[in-house]
């Protein structure tokens, strides 16, 4: 394999030009700022501890690490004076006799200091584990850095109940930033956002309540730590694991200037840190991140952009934190004011207060009478009619969702606002992934070149003889790795712990394309097995003329998907003209498979639905692609060991059907009997289409009988109608009633009225909804999930559902 001599070969590297120097200072020394040579190095020599340049002429007394190579930045991962920073000349740290260790600014005044008496002479060391401890003669250890952390946490480091991370307030500004990580009072682990005029928690969600966000308040060690092979845990059950899981490689896991958590490995042969877990994926999630008075939202190219509301500008250029502010100047008087319509913006919070069944004008005249209104946030219901309104007195937090039913209105000077309406913008939501945004993930080059790399480094850094022995193992190296580069390639891919697969490794996997478990109009689906010992589900896709390069960009987007309700890709392979797709392998096969069966109660069939709404509500309105499925039905939706639904085969627009010339893919996809009338019609397609579907799949899941089959209603023609089971079901619901007799005539028969009257009453209601043939009436994904998740909450209310 080689990792041994790669291993070799790093630790000579650092080991080698620094022998000269110590890992430890005895009482009475200081360490001098001016002294280059005045640096701890950890005898592994992967830490240091010295000063650090934060400016001009300012430094702070910092850990950090040794990779990567010198000439680059350091990774920082401590300071002893983040928000202090001392003079380049006459600053020292010093050992004092009686114990304390302090830290003096151009010799004079003392900046910082751990506070700590000895009677006993003490030593200042620096760990292997880049812990900087000191000790007194009987090995007790009086201070260490590892309790008093900055940013980072390094593996075996405790976060606990005293601690907290927190963020840089920019990259290159080392300060202390808003962004928090630490245990609340409740004994959760958190994200705060404690910023220039506000504080909120966001993460995780905050209007979960702790249980729905898989944390336990019932442990009070608070107590949190991250170990070498990258899993951590946490004292309130949260817990991860590394994408490259199980190798020892140098972990630490920052809280970045931009408010998200991350857990870095050190990629030796890349030379730099790769991501291997993040907390937020979605970054206009992150609280504060553009400031007030801004937009975050995502766009092609990169993560998220943010952008000053019309009529306001950036209040510091270099640092959107502090948000936009008005070029404009707002009188309290209401007829001076307007208001700009920015459609399907929300902001978060900051409410003046909830005015439910408010007209438009209503809203805006209580926001005029308001003096610190700055605008209002005004939601449509579903029926018509009324809507609901909430003025803001802030506009922090801002987004803009294709999906977000509601708009927003800006407070503006009237004679501004026509000057300043030139903001129309409305997303491109089609069942393509125009307007999806390209990721930033790194594919990496071949390793040939990495070595290079290293090697020229090396060559500048140690003498010649070195050079020859590394070129022998080198020759060594090169050879063991042809024809393992794919398995070693597997932690590379960070962020998602997706990979790319060579074809002979899957078609091994397959046992070359034995056993087929599913085949549709993409591609054909295969059972496999990874060396792992991983199931997966492996989908070839039907032969396409799709180039490379965007066949990459699409799966990267697909694989970067991640919800509990939502199929995971784990790689790819495109090799020549194969294009396959490597999915988790579900046990329980597809609910189209499970509909029949006996053991499939309502509880199950409930469950299913909750969990196949929250799937689509995050893939039409949370994830960052904002992406249609186009093809739900039963086959799509596959069955974990618990019945736990996950949704697959979503984001595969661009990926099948490329030959068909000329045929825009949104006719193309899609399942008779599951699509929706404006489908059919050659509308233009919204998110509703997914809706529409799903509401089928739940009439399915009630009644037990499929959207064409099993219905004896059937139109002149004697072909059966897409839509016999929905009318079959209206009928019904118009000659009976009550609700209790509605079910008994619909309900799958296999139920044998084992069921709860209230939850199916739910179901069906929700379903009748969804398959509105206008879609305007037809909830939004997410709010099918609210449903269905209040009913779940409250399983012993008697809510009347109207019909
Ligand atoms: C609380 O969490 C700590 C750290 O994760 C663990 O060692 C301990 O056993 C937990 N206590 C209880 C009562 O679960």
């Amino acid at each position: 394999m080689g990792s041994p001599f790669l291993f070799l070969l790093l630790s000579l590297s650092f080991s080698l030009p620094l022998s000269s120097s110590l890992d430890t200072i005895r009482e009475g020394k200081s360490l001098s700022i001016e002294k280059s040579k005045d640096v701890l190095i950890s005898t592994n020599g992967v830490f240091s501890a010295g000063f650090y340049s934060v400016g001009d002429n300012a430094y702070c007394y910092a850990i950090w690490f040794n990779k990567p190579s010198r000439g680059k930045n350091q990774t920082v991962i401590w300071m002893a004076n983040r928000d202090q920073p001392v003079n380049g000349r006459s600053s020292k740290l010093s050992l004092l006799k009686n114990g304390n260790l302090i830290l003096t600014d151009a010799g004079k005044f003392t900046v910082w200091a751990t506070n700590t008496q000895s009677l006993s002479s003490v030593h200042l060391s620096l760990y292997n584990t880049g812990n900087l401890v000191l000790q007194n003669m009987e090995g007790v250890t009086l201070w260490e850095s590892f309790d008093f952390p900055t940013d980072t946490l390094l593996p075996q480091q405790l976060l606990t109940r005293n601690t907290r991370l927190i963020s840089s307030r920019s990259q290159t500004n080392y300060s202390s930033g808003f962004y928090k990580l630490f245990f609340d009072n409740d004994n959760l682990l958190r994200l705060l956002y404690d910023g220039l005029d506000v504080s909120s928690i966001y993460w995780p969600d905050p209007w979960l309540v702790s249980w729905d966000a898989g944390r336990s308040t019932y442990n009070n060690s608070r107590i949190a730590v991250l170990d070498t092979f990258g899993n951590f845990s946490s004292s309130d059950d949260f817990t991860f694991m590394a994408a490259d899981y199980g190798l020892e490689l140098h972990r630490r896991l920052k809280i970045d200037y931009d408010g998200d958590v991350r857990l870095y490995s050190w990629d030796e042969v890349g030379e730099k840190w790769v991501v291997s877990w993040q907390a937020i994926q979605r970054p206009c999630n992150i609280y504060g991140i553009c400031g007030a008075n801004s937009l975050c939202s995502y766009i092609v190219g990169s993560d998220r952009k943010c952008s000053c509301l019309p009529g306001f500008k950036m209040k510091n250029v270099t640092d959107w934190s502090y948000g936009c502010e008005p070029n404009f100047h707002l009188s309290c008087n209401r007829n001076e004011s307007g208001f700009l319509l920015l459609p399907r913006v929300e902001f978060f919070g900051y409410d003046y207060g909830f005015f439910p069944n408010y007209t438009l004008d209503q809203c805006k005249n209580l926001c005029l009478q308001l003096c610190n209104c700055k605008g209002f946030q005004f939601t449509f219901k579903q029926e018509g009619g009324s809507s609901n309104c909430y003025p803001k007195t802030l506009l922090l937090n801002g987004y803009r969702s294709p999906n977000f039913k509601g708009d927003l209105y800006l407070r503006l000077p009237k004679r501004n606002i026509f000057s300043i309406a030139k903001f129309v913008q409305d997303f491109n939501l089609v069942c393509s992934s125009k307007g999806t945004v390209q990721l930033d993930r790194t594919y990496y080059k071949s390793r040939a070149n990495g070595i290079v790399k290293f090697m020229l480094w090396f060559a500048c850094g140690v003498g010649g003889f070195e050079i020859i022995c590394i070129f022998l193992v080198w020759c060594l190296l090169s050879r063991t790795h042809q024809g393992s580069g794919a398995d070693k390639q597997g932690y590379l891919f960070a962020v998602t712990g997706f990979r790319r697969f060579t074809y002979a490794e899957l078609k091994k996997a397959t046992k070359g394309f034995k056993e087929e478990i599913g085949r549709g109009a993409g591609g054909i689906v295969y059972k496999g097995v990874l060396p792992d010992n991983r199931a997966v589900a492996i989908k070839h896709l039907n032969e396409t003329n799709q180039g490379e390069g965007e066949f990459l960009a699409e799966v990267s987007i697909i694989g970067r998907i991640n919800h509990m309700n939502l199929i995971e890709m784990w790689g790819y392979c495109a090799e020549g003209k194969h294009r396959l797709l490597v999915y988790e392998y579900m046990e329980y096969g597809s609910l189209d498979q499970n509909l029949s069966s006996h053991a499939f109660d309502w509880k199950k069939r409930f469950d299913i639905a909750a969990g196949t709404a929250k799937g689509l509500a995050y893939l039409h309105e949370e994830c960052l692609e904002w992406v249609l499925h186009c093809d739900v039905k039963p086959q799509n939706i596959l069955l974990d060991s618990n019945y736990q639904p996950k949704v697959a085969d979503f984001g595969l627009s661009k990926l099948q059907n490329r030959n068909l010339e000329n045929s825009s893919f949104s006719r193309i996809r899609g399942t008779r009997g599951y699509m929706a009338p404006e489908w059919v019609f050659n509308l233009p397609i919204t998110s509703k289409v997914d809706v529409y579907s799903y509401g089928i799949v739940v009439l399915e899941m009630v009644t037990g009988k499929g959207p064409t089959r099993g219905v004896h209603a059937i139109d002149s023609g004697g072909e059966p109608e897409p839509k016999t089971l929905v009318t079959w079901v209206r009928e019904k619901r118009n000659g009976t009633a009550t609700m209790a007799s509605l079910l008994e005539e619909i309900v799958d028969p296999v139920l044998e009225n084992n069921y709860d009257m209230g939850k199916m009453e739910t179901l069906v209601a929700v379903a009748l909804q969804c398959v509105e043939e206008e879609k305007d009436r037809r909830p939004s994904m997410s709010q099918v999930a609210e449903m269905l998740l209040i009913e779940e909450n409250d399983s012993d209310s008697d809510h009347g559902v109207n019909l």
